[in-house]
């Protein structure tokens, strides 16, 4: 490469329409799926506090906000549901009539081409909320892939476009893979939370889903911030069990975990910008501190530069609206 003064690297900076034509990255609507919440009742939106702009929603308005996504141009959704009642086994988490299923149905049959994804845990559902079954104090690893594989095949058949389990069990991919093929869904793609890290990046979350663990942390199932290597081994596990979308979560503090997982396997990859890199850019922007649409663009940017097909974000509609200007 030629240096200094034959290579002027700010010849190519000099105006906007140069910058856009040798731009590496661009960020489209195509790349976002949007979070949402769903409670039972009726008519209610109940905006969640550390997460402002966003609602736990009745079935009814979750369908409305459906709407509003599809005529966005945003690709799909993914869906958190809060029980009625929580009990040790998570039992609403597989119940046909549970909440997620009851909203699937209604978002498929109002808005069909929008994608509705489920995440596939137990933690919103279980009384101690851990994200298995707790014998003894401790997340039971085995019988625990029974449940997430009845809550996968009942979502399915709600109509889910996607599964996503989040639940760090080992081996649960290819247990829910297996199961969905007997049962005739053999085309319903699995996103998995590969590389899911013990993060409190979490804690506005667990007011919006109602999940926060009763005693102790994830730290048993959950992987260890530090780690690089493992999630490569995570990944790797989850790609030979079957899973079509590798997903890192979070985003920020884990670019070079994206990165590595998209140059060593070349695999659809998703990223979580999850809710307290969302809180943290919401907070900051209401105190003036800093610039919401820049502060969020960027960080949007730099997870897809690191190697992410796609980003779930509370951002998604606000960042169709920035785009357009
Ligand atoms: C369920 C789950 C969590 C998130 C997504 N699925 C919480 C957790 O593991 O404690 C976090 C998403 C976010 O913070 O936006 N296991």
């Amino acid at each position: 490469m030629s240096t200094f003064p034959i290579y002027r690297p700010r010849r190519l900076r000099a105006n906007e329409n140069l910058r856009r034509l040798v731009r590496e990255t661009t960020l489209s609507v195509h790349d976002l799926i949007y979070p949402m919440f769903v409670v039972h009742g009726h008519n209610t939106a109940t905006e969640i506090s550390a997460m402002p702009g966003c609602y736990q929603y009745s079935v009814d308005l979750l369908v409305t906000a459906a709407k509003e996504l599809a005529a966005l141009g945003i690709p799909g959704t993914i869906l958190f549901g809060i029980p009625e009642v929580k009990d040790p086994l998570g039992s609403e988490a597989y119940a046909d009539d549970g909440i997620i299923q009851q909203a699937v149905r209604a978002i498929k049959d109002t808005v069909p081409d929008l994608l509705v994804m489920t995440d596939v845990c137990l933690c919103e559902y279980t009384d101690h909320g851990h994200c298995g079954i707790v014998e003894a104090g401790e997340v039971q690893n085995d019988p625990t892939l029974e449940l997430l594989v009845k809550e996968s095949i009942s979502h399915a058949r709600a109509g889910a476009d996607v599964i996503a389990p989040s639940d760090m069990m080992d081996g649960r991919v290819g247990a829910i893979r297996a199961a969905l093929d007997e049962s005739g869904y053999q085309n319903v793609p699995i996103m998995a939370y590969s590389a899911k890290y013990a993060s409190a990046f979490y804690g506005p979350f667990r007011e919006a889903a109602e999940s926060t663990p009763q005693f102790g942390d994830r730290r048993a199932y959950q992987m260890d911030s530090a780690n690089a290597e493992e999630a490569l081994r995570e990944v790797s596990l989850d790609i030979e069990e079957g899973a079509d979308i590798l997903m890192v979560k979070p985003a920020l503090a884990y670019l070079d975990v994206i990165q590595r997982v998209k140059t060593e396997f070349q695999v659809p990859v998703a990223a979580y910008n999850v809710s307290g890199e969302y809180a943290m850019i919401k907070a900051a922007a209401e105190n003036g501190w800093v610039d919401e649409k820049r502060v969020a663009l960027e960080v949007l940017t730099s997870i897809k530069r690191a190697g992410a097909d796609m980003i779930l974000t509370y951002f998604a509609k606000s960042v169709v609206e920035w785009l357009k200007n």
